[in-house]
């Protein structure tokens, strides 16, 4: 095959073989070797496949070529008790990193490879990455003993394990080919199918500060990923959950490490308590650890709220390379001794009437947080963890005129008025009471 033949080929609109899928994912992967595939024709390729899409059988071949590029485990002496969740990405979803030692408090095992920032939205490791010494690239031999020793890990794709999604990821946030249903699903699908897992949730998110902001197309994604999974032997469940508003109080790096370890002392925003909750008590029931989802909830916040969680969480960064003393620091709220750097500037927006908030625009803020220096424009490009938001209000919440709703961490002096508008423009304040809905649309 001719990988500009291939691009061609899809660029046209036609089906690409087995055959010519596997050489495409297999040069990319030599790609670092600068010899079969060069940059700018893995982003013409990405989107052509934006455009014209990938069909079932493609995206089933994407998938597969992807999971076996590298490595995958096999945690047989674990059996029913190797879970994981993942999400098509938000802003200000954190909820992995809570969960996952909150389920490993609960015995389970969590081998979670997840990813940088992706588009507007967050990434977990970028958020772990700001914890000064937290390791991400963890060899397959470190992973299998941090989840026989703590239970859980969260690390990222290197050139050993799904070394393609490693290279697509990270090409895809920068080419506009994110929001891209077969991409999506391959992406997410084949870091889940190397873990050897026993259940798996995903968290479709739909709405204006999602990936996919129509429910068709969530359901697609959610139907393409599980008939994915199924066929390569893995259970998925995935939960459907509207995604118009950040999630938690904290949009950013550092802070939202900051808010994740306010959760595993018990102070937790109902909106996030909602989810990991849920996603821990489904799993939880998957593997037989409790009769229903709601008795394995509960399971999940008793656990975040007596310390177990956080226990974990220590163990975790100490096992991904944070010092003890760090460690300690962080898991006892002293953030200033953590974080050594902090945002040249705090601009507060107030609120322009008195009412209460209806809505806070997830996306708006989301992409005004990441050109402030939270995420990428190109790759490699460095990350400033300091940057991002505070939510003083929530929806739900009374607010007076002139009240301040939201606090902006940034270093630029290009945070001018404009930005300051368009940050005061993202809240809706209405003059009737507002409840906040669950998030969570269905279970399929
Ligand atoms: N998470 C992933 O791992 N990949 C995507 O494409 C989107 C979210």
């Amino acid at each position: 095959f001719r990988i500009p033949d291939l691009i061609i080929k899809k660029r046209n609109g036609h089906e690409l073989t087995k055959e010519e899928i596997e050489y495409f994912i297999k040069s990319v992967c030599e790609s670092n070797n600068n010899s079969v595939i060069q940059e700018s024709q893995l982003g013409a390729m990405l989107m052509a496949i934006f455009f014209k899409g990938l069909n079932f059988n493609e995206s089933y071949y994407i998938t597969d070529s992807m999971m076996k590029s590298g490595a995958r485990f096999s945690f047989k002496k674990h059996r029913n008790l190797v879970v994981d969740k993942h999400s098509t990405g938000g802003v200000g979803d954190k909820i992995s990193l809570p969960l996952a030692p909150a389920l490993a408090a609960c015995g389970l095992k969590i081998p979670m490879i997840s990813g940088r920032g992706l588009g507007f939205t967050g990434g977990t490791l970028d958020k772990l990455e700001s914890i000064p010494g937290f390791k991400v690239s963890c060899s397959k031999e470190k992973i299998e003993g941090l989840i026989d020793e703590v239970g859980c890990c969260i690390v990222g794709q290197t050139l050993e394990l799904n070394p393609a999604d490693r290279i697509l990821y990270a090409t895809r946030d920068i080419t506009g080919t994110v929001d891209c249903i077969p991409l999506i699903a391959g992406s997410i699908v084949s870091k889940k199918a190397i873990e050897d897992l026993d259940a798996l949730v995903l968290d479709v998110k739909v709405g204006r500060a999602a990936f996919m902001n129509k429910l068709e197309q969530a359901e697609l994604l959610a139907d393409y990923m599980i008939q994915i999974s199924r066929k390569l032997g893995l259970k998925a469940g995935v939960f459907l959950t509207r995604h118009d508003n950040p999630l938690g109080f904290a949009i950013g790096n550092q802070i939202e490490i900051i808010e994740t370890v306010e959760c595993l002392h018990g102070n937790i925003s109902s909106d996030l308590e909602e989810l990991v909750t849920s996603y821990g008590g489904y799993l939880l029931q998957r593997v037989d650890r409790c009769e229903t989802m709601k008795e394995g909830a509960q399971i999940v916040l008793e656990k975040l709220k007596n310390g177990e969680a956080l226990v974990k969480f220590r163990q975790m960064l100490i096992g991904q390379g944070v010092s003890r003393e760090i460690a300690d620091q962080l898991c006892k709220r002293n953030y200033e001794a953590v974080f050594a750097k902090n945002a040249v500037y705090v601009s507060t927006i107030r609120a322009q009437l008195s009412g209460n908030v209806k809505s806070i625009h997830a996306l708006e803020l989301g992409l005004l947080c990441s050109k402030l220096g939270a995420g990428r424009s190109k790759a490699g490009d460095d990350i400033f963890y300091e940057v991002g938001m505070k939510l003083i209000k929530q929806v739900g919440d009374k607010v007076e005129k002139n009240e301040p709703w939201i606090e902006v961490y940034h270093n630029s002096e290009h945070f001018d008025s404009q930005f300051a508008h368009k940050i005061m423009n993202s809240i809706e304040i209405v003059d009737y009471a507002v409840t906040s809905e669950s998030s969570i649309i269905k279970i399929i």
